[in-house]
């Protein structure tokens, strides 16, 4: 351990899988205590023993981030197991290509569990924050959040172009309460668990026409993600609110 979020609690949602997963294991690492939130117990079981054979502490909370209920429970039982939260990272998100373009509820179910969720985990955070006394919020994003895509479902840009609005919003309205809000915006990484469980075709496969247009010539890791989150969460990050951390190999700058 290094101790860059020694002494911090931490609650990061989407933690059982990816790039959350990878963010668990990392704020363990570096002494923050970790909540993770997740609709998948069986993924999240194997990050948890990670975490413990490393020397960490983090324990699992079941949480549909788009239902507000959840998340009160959640946030209750990290505050009265470590006493307090320091930490939001609002990593779960859901990839929109296997929903119908033109239905109105799947329009609505993606902007509930990538965009909703990001609002109340926040509103709710915030005041356990405020007791603490400072705080600091990650927003998941993507690229997604700052370009057009012809071929993906426009929902998930949208969804994630109002998280990377909502954070400035929100960086504006917490400065006072000494409360920072960032986002990070990972570009071609590992893919994302897919609707109903069907497999996951490898990103090398599904984005090779996308390398070529990539500077870095290759996808990201989830590891190369989680060290700019672990920054923008720590006290290294002091002076940082309301800033987009974009990772993806420079691909939006060609
Ligand atoms: N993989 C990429 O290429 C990529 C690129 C840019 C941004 N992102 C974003 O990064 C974040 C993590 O992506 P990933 O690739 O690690 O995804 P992933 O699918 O591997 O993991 C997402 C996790 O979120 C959980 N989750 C999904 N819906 C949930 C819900 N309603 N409530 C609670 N948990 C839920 C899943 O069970 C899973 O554990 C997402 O917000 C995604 O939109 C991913």
């Amino acid at each position: 351990m290094t101790g860059r979020l020694n002494g911090k609690v931490a609650i990061i949602s989407g933690g059982a899988n990816g790039m959350g997963a990878a963010e668990v294991a990392m704020f363990a690492k570096e002494g923050a205590k970790v909540c993770v939130l997740d609709v998948r117990e069986d993924l999240a079981q194997p990050v948890l023993d990670r975490v413990g054979r490393e020397g960490g502490t983090a324990i699992f909370e079941r949480v549909d981030v788009s239902n507000e209920d959840d998340w009160v429970r959640a946030i209750s039982k990290t505050t009265q197991k470590f006493g307090r939260l320091d930490i939001l990272v609002n990593n779960a998100g859901i990839g929109a290509r296997d929903y119908d373009f033109e239905s109105v509820d799947d329009w609505n179910h993606v902007m509930k569990i990538n965009m909703t969720s990001v609002f109340i985990g926040t509103k709710l955070a915030v005041k356990e924050m405020r007791r603490v006394g400072k705080g600091s919020i990650v927003n998941i994003a993507s690229i997604a959040s700052l370009s057009g895509d012809a071929v993906n479902n426009p929902v998930y840009g949208v969804s994630k172009g109002a998280v990377w609005n909502y954070t400035k919003q929100c960086a504006a309205m917490y400065g006072k309460d000494n409360i920072r809000v960032n986002s990070v915006h990972p570009g071609f990484m590992p893919r994302m668990l897919q609707k109903d469980n069907k497999p996951v075709v490898p990103s090398e496969v599904a984005f090779k026409d996308k390398m070529e247009q990539i500077p870095l010539g290759r996808i990201g890791t989830v590891d190369e993600v989680a060290y700019g989150v672990v920054f923008l969460a720590s006290d290294e990050a002091s002076y940082i609110t309301g800033t987009e951390l974009v990772i993806d190999g420079g691909f939006l700058v060609l």
